[in-house]
């Protein structure tokens, strides 16, 4: 024995095995070691090779120095190839939906196997016949086990044993030992006066249907055909389809159809769903419950006579359906198959035999019509045999039917039924031609593909019966043919099938004439598990009696293949269909997507405006299939299917499914490269230094996050080390960056070289921009919170807008992800991970927050309907669950300490800010009706309610003492607002006489809200909290401001004068926070100019701090290089106004105009002239 080091050629030398081997072993005897060693299949193709040289010699082989590689077939052993797809849906659209076209280009691309991924599984295909063989073998490399991955899984029936169950359970094992028999030719040979029987009793219809000249429905009357030959077979069972023309189908035929559709549901959802007593699984139970009955009946009308058991051959000869062989049929130990294997299997077995069945019968009907000449020899080959009506049909004498034969044979070339059978590794291998196939892969040989593959049929396209004849066929590969599959779980029903076909076809075509109506091209159904006719509700066929003396015998057909022209009332083919018979397209690219048609002469020709409703219904279809929890993720890209009347509403067909549902992850996607070298030249792919960067993180996690709580804290060990963040992570930095920057020292914007923090904040604004308008980002989560984020910028330039912007932005992202509806609604959805669910509400209650005070500030309406949510808001412990899984270092540097007080009051404001909406929607609305007293009288209950609990920490820090003077901040501007609408009117069903003093009450609570506010103002300035202001502080000044501007207009000097002293303390506060936050520049200008023209004249310089407010034209503010307003971090005594900002608000509608204070009813000022 020598040893010698192998490895696989095209995988590393260093992976070489040492091996033992015997030096006078033969090359084979080599092989086959090396082969077993390697989990090579097929020891044959095994060569040796050093270098480039192939060795041959054994004992070269095993003396040599160097190790030794191996190919498989000449090639190096190498992964399957594949297309790339998309994510989630992987290749699902450049497959679907021309499955079969479109598989045989990716044949003529990859080669004899390609892989595809299709919602998150991956297969393998293969057209070659030897990869099909190896397949099929049920052999220590593959078996049938139905997988995730498998095309059966989602029907996949353990209890069932045949076709639905996995070879190795006991299940199939004792049902492949039973059923057999009773399929197997001799026992079907028996069957063939029933069959007979079968087709007669569907004359009735078809004659009539002839008499009345009507068109029927191909695959519908094949259906009920099919299912009436095979459930009189399987369960004895009469279906009655042809009692008349418009019988409907029978009650089995559903029971089975939505069996297998409800288990492919329920069983996608897990165990937990499986048991539900409601719902689908309980349907589920239903049907199945009733199917039983259905086969308890007929088992028991099999067992009524008495039952004498039979060995299996003989029960199966004598029995009169299945059921009644089963019930008799004992195996050698006197064992018979139990109850409830016969039960699934008999159901299974009639399901197997009738969508196959029927689906065959319509493609050889579409053979007759299509095929011009096919009618007329098959007809003509009955005459010559002396076919009759009323003769009974035997084996004997379709034996003698070898046009027949083969005309069935060329229809299961072009289009079998079934063509997909999969079988999956048992082991990692390697397949001939050195494809690597790792365990638990599904391979599926792809029938039409083996059955079309020009490498086995000579001009495959062409429908030719006549190549059956040929030595080339004759001698075909014998995998190269295989429409009931292979090895031990092939169709065991392939001789009844092909029986039952062989009886109708001849009954028909002998007594009708079939002619194509109108000239629509048939197409397959792309969506079913079985190649089917499609559009047959739009293309039907007539068929007209024949006499039966309307055709002679022939001569000489199988010798010359001239058949003698047929007489009669043969109808002509019509000639546009005619024309198009036979036509070999090439295939051709079609115009949508990535989906490729390839057109052949028979089954598709997908013009363009069907391929785009293809295209829709397969998004639908994906949505419904990921509805349906079809791969049960909890970690993909959120997808909200919408609510009724919404399209995809309509998934939910009997009770609602989860509208929060996930498609796969997108993988980051790479950025184009000409967008990538954009983004470079803006900046926005390098991050800042690393000190700016923890300032930056600080600063975001100290004063942005507890007031805006969207990110996982978690997100900081993404954000840890700036270099380390990958380019779409840049959007989320440079978002977060221009908010967090409020808050960093100065000397991190002269770190980064900006002018002034501003400079900074509008570079990191432009930067987050061009991330979110050029990255390609697609995940909506963080466009969502990047949208978030940038409303918190203004840019005097575009008049302040872009808050309303971006924050319009971010709800709709909501609204698409569907955060304002509860996941959890129905059923905790398990497709949303609790982690999710927490950042969700997160996310949805910051949105409402911004939705609520932006529409304050700003007058706009409402964007947020309360009344279409149902998303529960965020409790504590949402915000702080992953708190205690970041590394201890992070939280030392990142996160405050007392953090948990902050969230609790971002709790509360979300409470606050719910009312503060209620307050809007009633009081404000410009079209709504006049408030109510009993809807004031609940609102002011709901306030007084509202309670900031006095401290929620026993040593605040400064960061806590702050959020809660925010709190009350936000507090009083809700009360003003709220209050402020009663000064000049009341509420609809006050009592007569009661105005004065009521309205007298409405305004002291106004007012003591306004103090209050100047209260809190005082604290934070004295506590040296003013630099803690976010950008959502100066509109919180604003209602106060508002109601000591109205006591300016006071005639009483005291009263305008201690107003004027409020004010002016609000503005000082203001304009320090102008320093930071441009909005206050806003409120600093407009106050000041509503001051000059409330006291036109030189203003007391003692009470404004200014003497002249300056109005900078807008061409000054937006002069490049204007940074003396930009330099905020100097303080500028003028408040930045832009005429248009001024007559934006002038002209806007806004809750606080001030102009419309000015201008308020002489009632007012009376009011204020007598305090
Ligand atoms: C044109 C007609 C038919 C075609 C093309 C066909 C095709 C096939 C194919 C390809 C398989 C293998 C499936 C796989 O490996 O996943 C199969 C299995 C099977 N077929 Fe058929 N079939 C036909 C008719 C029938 C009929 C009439 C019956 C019963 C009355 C039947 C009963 C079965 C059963 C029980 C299996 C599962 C065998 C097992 O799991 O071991 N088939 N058939």
């Amino acid at each position: 024995m020598l040893s010698q080091s192998f490895y696989l050629l095209g995988d590393a030398p260093a992976s070489a095995k040492t091996i033992a081997a015997d030096e006078n072993a033969s090359l084979d005897d080599l092989k086959d070691l090396i082969a077993s060693h390697f989990a090579i299949v097929v020891a044959d193709g095994v060569g040796f090779t050093r270098g480039d040289d192939a060795l041959s010699n054994v004992k070269e082989i095993l003396s040599s120095e160097e190790a030794i590689a191996i190919s498989v077939d000449g090639h190096a052993v190498r992964a399957v190839p594949g297309p790339k797809g998309l994510p989630y849906i992987g290749n699902f659209f450049e497959v679907f939906p021309d499955h079969l076209g479109n598989h045989q280009r990716l044949f003529e691309k990859y080669g004899p196997v390609f892989q595809t991924t299709n919602m998150g599984g991956t297969i393998y295909h293969s057209n070659d016949p030897d990869i099909a063989a190896i397949a099929f073998a049920e052999s220590d490399f593959f078996t049938k086990k139905i997988t995730e991955s498998h095309p059966l899984y989602g029907i996949k029936t353990p209890e069932a044993g045949v076709f639905l169950g996995d070879t190795d359970t006991p299940e199939w094992k004792v049902t492949h030992k039973f059923l057999p028999p009773a399929l197997g030719p001799r026992a079907v040979r028996h069957y063939a006066p029933t069959m007979q029987k079968t087709i007669e009793s569907a004359y009735k219809v078809f004659d009539e249907l002839d008499s009345i000249g009507q068109s029927w429905n191909v695959y519908i009357y094949m259906l009920k055909l099919g299912s009436q030959a095979v459930a009189k077979l399987t369960l004895g069972m009469d279906m009655e389809h042809f009692a008349h023309k418009d019988a409907p189908v029978h009650e089995m035929v559903h029971l089975i159809a939505e069996t297998l559709h409800l288990n492919k549901k329920v069983t996608s959802y897990g165990s937990w769903y499986a048991n539900l007593p409601f719902g689908d699984p309980k349907l589920l139970r239903t049907k199945k419950a009733r199917m039983e009955v259905l086969v308890e009946e007929q088992i028991a009308k099999a067992q009524s006579g008495g039952v004498e058991d039979l060995p299996l051959q003989e029960a199966a000869e004598r029995a009169a359906n299945m059921v009644d062989y089963a019930v008799r049929a004992t195996d050698n130990r006197g064992e018979k198959l139990p109850k409830t294997s016969l039960r699934e299997a008999l159901v299974v077995a009639t399901g197997a035999g009738f969508t196959t069945t029927s689906s065959l019968l319509s493609w050889l009907i579409y053979g007759l019509v299509t095929y011009p000449g096919v009618q007329e020899k098959l007809l003509q080959e009955l005459v010559d045999n002396d076919f009759s009506d009323d003769m009974e049909i035997t084996a004997e004498f379709t034996d003698k039917l070898v046009y027949l034969d083969r005309f069935i044979k060329e229809t299961q070339r072009r289009h079998n039924p079934s063509f997909q059978p999969g079988r999956t590794a048992k082991a990692d291998l390697i397949l001939p031609g050195g494809y690597k196939v790792p365990k638990d892969t599904v391979i599926i040989p792809a029938l039409h593909h083996i059955h079309n593959n020009p490498a086995l049929w000579d001009n495959p396209a062409k429908f030719d019966p006549d190549r059956w004849d040929t030595p080339e066929v004759k001698n075909r590969h014998k995998a190269a043919y295989i429409p009931f599959a292979a090895g031990p779980r092939m169709c065991i029903g392939f001789n009844f099938a092909l029986q039952e076909i062989k009886i109708f076809l001849p009954k028909l075509i002998y007594r009708y004439n079939f002619v194509k109506d109108g000239d629509e091209t048939i197409e397959y159904d792309p969506m079913f598990q079985l190649i089917r006719p499609n559009n047959l509700p739009r293309s039907a066929i007539s068929v007209s009696a024949r006499t039966s003396q309307s055709v002679e015998p022939s001569h000489n057909i199988t010798d010359t293949g001239n058949y003698a022209p047929l007489r009669g009332h043969m109808q002509a083919l019509s000639p546009s269909y005619a024309s198009r018979a036979h036509t070999s397209h090439a295939p051709a690219p079609v115009a949508f997507g990535a989906i490729n048609t390839l057109h052949d002469d028979t089954h598709t020709r997908l013009d363009s405006e069907r391929q785009r409703d293809l295209d829709e219904e397969q998004s639908g279809a994906e949505l419904s299939f990921a509805a349906r929890g079809q791969g049960n993720s909890n970690s993909g890209t959120p997808f909200y299917t919408g609510e009724q009347p919404g399209v995809t509403s309509l998934i939910d067909v009997r009770e609602p499914l989860p509208r929060h549902i996930m498609l796969k992850p997108n993988p980051p996607s790479v950025i184009p490269q000409v967008d990538h070298d954009f983004l470079q030249r803006k900046g926005a792919l390098s991050p800042l230094l690393m000190y700016s960067h923890q300032e930056v993180l600080r600063a975001y996690f100290h004063h942005v996050h507890p007031m805006l709580p969207i990110l996982h804290l978690s997100k900081l060990q993404e954000f840890e080390l700036p270099n380390a963040i990958t380019p779409h992570g840049m959007l989320l930095y440079w978002s977060m960056a221009v908010v967090a920057v409020n808050f960093v020292p100065s000397d991190v914007w002269k770190a980064e070289s900006f002018t002034s923090r501003k400079h900074m904040k509008d570079t990191m604004y432009n930067r987050a921009k061009c991330m979110y308008d050029n990255s390609g980002e697609t995940d909506k989560e963080a466009l969502l919170q990047a949208a978030l984020l940038l409303s918190f910028w203004h840019s005097e330039r575009d008049s302040h807008s872009q808050p309303w912007y971006w924050s319009g932005v971010a709800i709709n992202w909501c609204q698409i992800i569907g955060l304002h509806r509860d996941p959890d609604a129905a059923r905790v959805n398990p497709l949303v991970s609790p982690q999710r669910r927490d950042l969700w509400r997160q996310l949805w209650a910051s949105c409402l927050v911004r939705d609520r005070w932006l529409s304050l500030t700003l007058g706009r309406p409402l964007r947020i309907r309360l009344s279409d949510c149902d998303m529960p808001f965020p409790i504590l412990k949402d915000v702080l669950n992953d708190l205690d899984t970041l590394p201890a270092r992070l939280r030392d540097l990142y996160v405050p300490k007392d953090l948990s007080v902050m969230v609790k009051h971002w709790v509360l404001l979300i409470q606050l800010s719910r009312i503060l909406g209620d307050i809007l929607s009633l009081f404000y609305q410009q079209l709504g009706k006049q408030p109510t007293l009993s809807q004031f009288d609940t609102l002011e209950s709901e306030l007084n309610a509202f309670v900031v609990p006095a401290s929620l920490s026993a040593h605040p820090s400064p960061l806590a003492s702050f959020s809660y003077y925010h709190l009350q901040l936000h507090l009083q501007a809700t009360l003003i607002t709220f209050y402020r609408p009663f000064v000049s009117t009341v509420p609809e069903g006050l009592s007569s006489g009661a105005e004065e003093s009521w309205m007298a009450r409405v305004r002291s609570r106004m007012e003591s809200a306004a103090t209050q506010s100047n209260g809190i103002l005082d604290c934070i300035a004295r506590e040296g909290l003013v630099s803690f202001a976010t950008p959502t502080t100066p509109p919180l000044l604003v209602p106060a401001m508002h109601v000591h501007l109205l006591g300016c207009k006071s005639d009483n000097r005291l009263t305008r004068r201690l107003a004027f002293n409020k004010l002016e303390m609000c503005m000082t506060v203001m304009r320090e926070l102008q320093k930071t936050h441009t909005s206050a520049s806003i409120f600093c200008g407009v106050f000041g100019e509503a001051i000059r023209q409330l006291m036109p004249g030189p203003l007391d310089e003692t009470i404004w701090g200014v003497t002249q407010i300056r109005r900078p034209s807008t061409a000054e503010t937006m002069a490049p290089g204007n940074t003396q307003a930009a330099n905020s971090d100097d303080f500028s005594p003028q408040p930045i106004v832009t005429d248009d900002i001024l007559e934006s608000l002038l002209n806007e509608t806004s809750t606080y105009n001030f102009w419309e204070s000015m201008n308020m009813p002489d009632q007012s000022f009376i009011d204020y002239k007598r305090c």
